[in-house]
């Protein structure tokens, strides 16, 4: 088996192989996939496995930026990974995800997250259970009613040419609210949503929302608002639907403002959808968060990482001033809480040790370090994004 960068002749292949592994896709999918994927192929994010010529499965890295404490690093969002069905079982999935990981690092991706169709694949590569993506539904109604009674909020519709102004617009409200987990994809990628016709796009000075029409119902792909009075607007503009729609799918944070804008709230109907994530770079991951201010701590840990060596071994991490650094420890102390790279993939994401410990992915260490632990890590990460 031989794994290389695939090429614009490879793409019917994949294609077949995507067909094999998640049923149907139909011209227009199929169109807009080629389109997705085309400028990633010489950037070297797609990686195939083969047999000779024939194709046995692949991998793509998409180009994200991910926000860890209002802090954006460049992350690699693994997806389409499929293998042949005749050629499952025999390890070409691992081996392409082996591969992935390593891209991520030459492409400069300290941190990469997944969507994970199973769990034991990519735990066994060092990805570890991390953040969510929900999708909750409420009555039109209910969003008709909370608009800005100060009416000052001006929405325009969105075309091609405000992908720029949109990823801007993303990058300063995820910085203001601090949000831990939440990506924004390339302008290219923007761009395609962007002239999608069946998909409402609509940007005010400090928000925006891409929604669409699914089965007389509204679903809500994106809805992002950095004030009070934004957020009003957009989701009353959604809400003025209800004569229509009887209810709005959205995909929003746990902790969404909107869910404490709604007159009445009692019962969330929230669907699940968990992500993994996994450390590339330590070092590199844990300098490029942001972490809060008021926090000063230092702890050694000690991580294993089998796939990528670099990552194993005593570090000091140190966060201080809203900044982080992971120093190695040149003298083995051996007293540091100890952490598989799954483990502190998932501290790093905002998982508490509480949990960690009982899930048996940390050992060591003490009550104290863990609760600088979770002082310095800790928090509710969240997508709004599926890929
Ligand atoms: C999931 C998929 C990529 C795995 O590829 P593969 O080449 O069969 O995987 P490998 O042989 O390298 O197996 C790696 C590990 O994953 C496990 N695994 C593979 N497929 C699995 C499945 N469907 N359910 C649970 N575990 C699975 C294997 O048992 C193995 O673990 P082990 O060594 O502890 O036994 C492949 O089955 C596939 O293309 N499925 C359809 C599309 C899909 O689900 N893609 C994933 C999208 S996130």
């Amino acid at each position: 088996m031989e794994i290389r960068d695939l090429t614009s002749d490879d793409l019917d292949a994949v294609l077949d192989s995507r067909r094999r592994a998640f049923g149907p896709l139909s011209g227009d999918s199929a169109r807009t996939w080629r389109e997705l994927v085309s400028p990633m192929l010489p950037e070297g994010r797609y990686l195939g496995a083969f047999d000779g010529t024939r194709l046995l499965g692949a991998a793509r890295i998409n180009p994200y930026v991910q926000w860890w404490h209002g802090r954006p690093q460049p992350m690699g969002g693994v997806a389409g990974v499929t293998v042949a069905p005749e050629d499952r079982g025999r390890g070409v999935g691992r081996a392409l995800m082996e591969a992935v990981i390593e891209r991520c690092a030459v492409l400069g991706q300290a941190v990469s997250a997944l969507y994970p169709a199973t769990t034991p694949l990519y735990r066994s590569v060092g990805y570890e259970h991390a953040g969510v993506f929900q999708r909750i539904t409420v009555p039109t109604e209910a969003l008709r009613t909370v608009g800005d009674p100060g009416g000052a909020v001006k929405l325009r519709r969105m075309g091609l040419s405000d992908a720029a102004e949109l990823v801007a617009l993303i990058a300063r409200v995820h910085a203001a609210s601090r949000a831990s987990g939440p990506l924004c994809m390339d302008e290219r990628t923007w761009r395609l949503w962007l002239e999608d016709d069946d998909d409402f796009c609509y940007l005010a000075e400090d928000g925006f929302v891409v929604y669409r029409w699914r089965n007389g119902d509204i679903e809500v792909d994106n809805l992002v608002a950095g004030s009070e009075a934004t957020a009003r607007t957009l989701w009353s503009m959604v809400g003025s639907a209800s004569s229509v729609a009887k209810s709005v799918t959205a995909c929003v944070g746990p902790d969404d403002p909107m869910l404490w804008m709604l007159r009445e709230r009692s019962k969330d109907e929230v669907a699940h959808t968990r992500w993994m994530f996994r450390l590339v770079d330590l070092p590199a991951a844990v300098e490029a968060r942001g972490f809060p201010a008021g926090v000063s701590v230092e702890v050694p840990v000690e991580v294993t990482d089998s796939h990528r060596p670099g990552n194993t071994g005593e570090w000091l991490l140190r966060v201080d001033g809203g900044s982080g650094t992971a120093t190695r420890l040149d003298a083995a102390r051996g007293e540091g809480s100890r952490l598989s790279i799954g483990g502190m993939s998932a501290l790093f994401a905002g998982v508490s040790t509480a949990t960690l410990r009982r899930a048996g992915l940390l050992a060591g260490g003490s009550p104290e370090a863990d609760d600088a632990l979770d002082s310095a890590f800790g928090c509710a990460a969240y997508m709004i994004d599926y890929f």
